[in-house]
């Protein structure tokens, strides 16, 4: 059954194998599965592996954006995190990173929602001259961290709206990335901390959500996927917190959203 499973998400095309997990999850709910905890999920998620599970979860908790943040990622995001991190970084993401590390001479580098440090473990062993930081709000990455016991990387749990805190990094950054966070801010608090980027820092960033399916560049609004996450049209955002865009658009996949942008010193606000 399971080498079935994994020979039908290998060969079935992407729109395909969501529209099954979703009638197949659709199914299961009609009949009275609503798991309690996310982690009950995650025999399904591997076995079909795919994110479906993730919305699924979100749709029958109908956990509203506070919950979200005070909630799961607090007392379920390290199982959450645990699955999340065997996938394996996508490599154009990680092209563009090292490319402007490269070119740009940045020699400091800040991660917003850092998850288990897959990119900034990375980068670390790839650059070791690199000052590394990433904050997130699943406590445990501080246990990651510690494993790790590399003196370039620092981490901060925190929630990614209380940024202003970390300002002193964000000035002396000369790269800020990210990897599917802003999905779940809503759009208040997006625009929050764009701003206070803006305010503080100069420097390229790289921002990635895995979850867009659609060409965010013509969405005039944030759209409301479920209670608590978003599609966010990223250009028109950032573009208005300053970011000038170096190029933005599908990945090679078609599986995300990928945006690249410079905050010049002429847009602080
Ligand atoms: C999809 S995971 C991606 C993790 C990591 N970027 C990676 O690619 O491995 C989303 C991450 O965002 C973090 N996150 C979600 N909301 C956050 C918030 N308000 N502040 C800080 N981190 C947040 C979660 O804890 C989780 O680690």
């Amino acid at each position: 059954m399971r080498s079935l499973l994994k020979f039908l998400n290998r060969i079935l095309p992407t729109p395909l194998k969501s529209l099954l997990t979703k009638t197949l999850g659709a199914a299961l709910f009609y009949f009275g599965y609503k798991p309690k905890q996310f982690h009950n999920t995650l025999p399904l998620r591997k076995l079909l592996n795919t994110s479906f599970f993730d919305y699924y979860f979100y749709k029958t908790r109908r956990l509203n954006s506070e919950e979200l943040n005070n909630k799961f990622w607090k007392e379920w995001g390290a199982k959450y995190l645990a699955s999340f991190n065997q996938t394996p970084i996508p490599e154009y993401y990680l092209k563009e990173i090292e490319n402007l590390i490269e070119t740009k001479n940045v020699k400091t580098v800040f991660e917003l929602g850092c998850g288990f440090l897959r990119h900034l473990e990375h980068l670390a062993n790839k650059y070791p001259h690199l000052e590394l930081y990433g904050v997130d709000i699943t406590p445990e990455i501080v246990d990651h961290a510690k494993a790790l016991n590399n003196p370039h990387i620092k981490v901060f749990v925190d929630d990614v709206r209380n940024i202003e805190k970390y300002r002193d990094i964000l000035k002396k950054a000369g790269l800020i990335f990210s990897y599917g966070i802003f999905a779940y801010l809503n759009p208040v608090d997006l625009e929050k901390v764009c701003g206070i980027i803006q305010k503080h820092f100069r420097g390229y960033v790289v921002y990635n959500d895995a979850s867009q399916k659609r060409d965010l560049s013509e969405l005039i609004k944030s759209i409301k996927l479920s209670s608590q996450s978003y599609i966010h049209p990223y250009p028109k955002i950032f573009k208005k917190y300053g970011l000038e865009e170096i190029s933005s658009g599908y990945s090679p996949d078609k599986e995300s959203f990928n945006f690249i942008g410079k905050q010049h010193k002429k847009n602080r606000c």
